[in-house]
């Protein structure tokens, strides 16, 4: 199979590494890709600011039979519809069904009419009416989350119990670069529970679990600080109900793959279902997302030793041998747990700047196969002497595998350590998976 993978962050690293190891993979091209991802695929000859015109061309001619989006922008933006116009699939859905990320009116709406459990909202337009009615719930409830309805790279969520913090979100809503997603805000009740995601492959073939995930949200350790696009992860998740996929697929995919059915929407794609899990409700629906997280692909590629390339190709229909489909779908291994830290610039998640960047050796950045360590690569560039030089936000996410979560957790902290020794400006949280390792230890006692 010929396949086209579009994007250049550590969740694009993680499936070109993935990809890479299939064996129904004939040839992988890069668009844009990092530098982080040599050796994995062909760097396809076209600017990162080519449009989808010169994308659909180069890839009818080199013969791409399936593409694969990591990030949401280009599916929003309409990548899909443009392919599927040139007869060509894409793994990722078309503009109508990638609203469920890009506009979180559309997917409160959608979640309303299906029956899907999720926060109590209000839609509000404009400064003065968001200021009103955000301090109103806040005083009904104890507690508010303003959202800009739009994109905003997950920093567009203020969850907020004092009226100082509504205000503080107010101002970066409506008076920072993220306004023009603001245009409309969602208020929502605060939900409680354990927060998780569930990843799954929607489309013809019907949905394919990926599993769960537990991301770390906030900048720093002890879960304070402002909300980032993610800062560390681990799967599996040991602290659910055996039966977590099983309602998630009952209560939410399947009202929800019906609900877009009857507005003649149809799903191709992952599907990453944001979820606040309650011991008395069960899962109830943060967000939706259109896409692998990140770093949660990251974090999943080590643990899922299944091949996704022919899960992806099933779900959009193409022609997957029977036997190479039977493997994919079976259940990963119970034996193994990941960890995923993210190290990011110092002025992330606010700045562009790269602080002081660092110059790592290329030996980190091995596409071994075999591996139990990657460093998956975002904003890396390359520097001197065949090195990689970080770049600003999340610049890498050093994810490991081991047969505890305690191991995996040691053997990530230790690269992250060695890593750090060379880029002192670098951010990460020190507590990523210690509560799963405590749990999980007193659960054997
Ligand atoms: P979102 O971009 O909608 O996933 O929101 C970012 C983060 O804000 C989530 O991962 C949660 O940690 C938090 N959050 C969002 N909505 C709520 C809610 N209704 N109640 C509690 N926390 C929330
Ligand atoms: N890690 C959260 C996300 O990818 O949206």
């Amino acid at each position: 199979m010929r396949i086209l993978l579009v994007g250049k962050g550590g969740r694009e690293h993680a499936l070109a590494w993935k990809m890479s190891q299939s064996e129904l993979l004939s040839a992988l091209y890069l668009w844009p890709g990092n530098v982080a991802m040599q050796g994995l695929g062909e760097y396809l000859d076209l600017p990162a600011t080519a449009d989808f015109t010169e994308l659909v061309a180069a890839a009818k001619r080199l013969q791409i039979d399936l593409v694969v989006s990591g990030p949401e922008a280009p599916l929003s933006q309409g990548l899909a519809d443009a392919f599927a116009a040139a007869g060509i699939p894409t793994f990722g859905p078309r503009q109508a069904a990638a609203q469920l990320e890009a506009s979180k009116a559309f997917a409160k709406r959608i979640m309303t009419k299906a029956g899907i459990p999720t926060a109590a909202h209000v839609l509000v337009k404009g400064e003065s009416e968001c200021r009103e009615e955000a301090l109103a719930m806040l005083q009904a409830t104890g507690g508010v989350v303003l959202k800009a309805s739009g994109l905003a790279a997950g920093k567009g969520v203020f969850v907020c119990s004092t009226a100082t913090e509504v205000e503080n979100g107010i101002q970066r809503l409506f008076h920072s670069d993220m306004s023009a997603a603001s245009d409309t805000v969602v208020l929502e009740e605060v939900l409680l529970g354990r927060e998780c995601s569930y990843f799954s492959f929607i489309g013809s073939h019907g949905p394919l679990g990926l599993g769960f995930a537990v991301d770390y949200k906030r900048l720093e350790d002890g879960d304070v600080g402002p909300n980032t696009g993610g800062m560390g992860c681990y799967a599996p998740v040991p602290w659910l109900p055996k039966e977590a996929a099983t309602l998630v697929n009952e209560r939410v995919i399947a009202p929800l793959l019906q609900a877009l059915k009857a507005e003649g929407i149809y799903y191709c794609g992952c599907l990453y279902v944001g979820l606040m899990w309650s011991e008395t409700k069960g899962p109830q629906v943060v967000e939706f997302n259109v896409r692998l997280g990140d770093p949660e692909a990251q974090v999943l590629a080590l643990y899922d030793e299944r091949d996704w390339l022919a899960l992806m190709a099933a779900s959009c229909g193409l022609n997957v041998p029977e036997a190479a489909l039977a493997a994919a779908c079976r259940p990963p291994s119970s034996d193994r747990y990941s960890v995923a830290v993210v190290m990011a610039a110092s002025s992330y998640p606010y700045g562009s700047d790269a602080g002081q960047a660092a110059v790592l050796p290329p030996q980190m950045f091995s596409n071994d196969v075999q591996t139990n360590i990657m460093t998956f690569g975002a904003n890396v560039s390359r520097g001197e002497r065949d090195g990689f030089a970080t770049g600003s936000g999340r610049v890498l996410a050093v994810s490991a595998r081991g047969s505890s979560f305690a191991a995996a957790r040691v053997a990530a902290y230790n690269r992250v350590h060695e890593i750090a020794g060379l880029w002192r400006s670098a951010r990460w949280r020190s507590d990523i998976g210690s509560r799963v390792v405590k749990e999980t230890k007193e659960l054997e006692r």
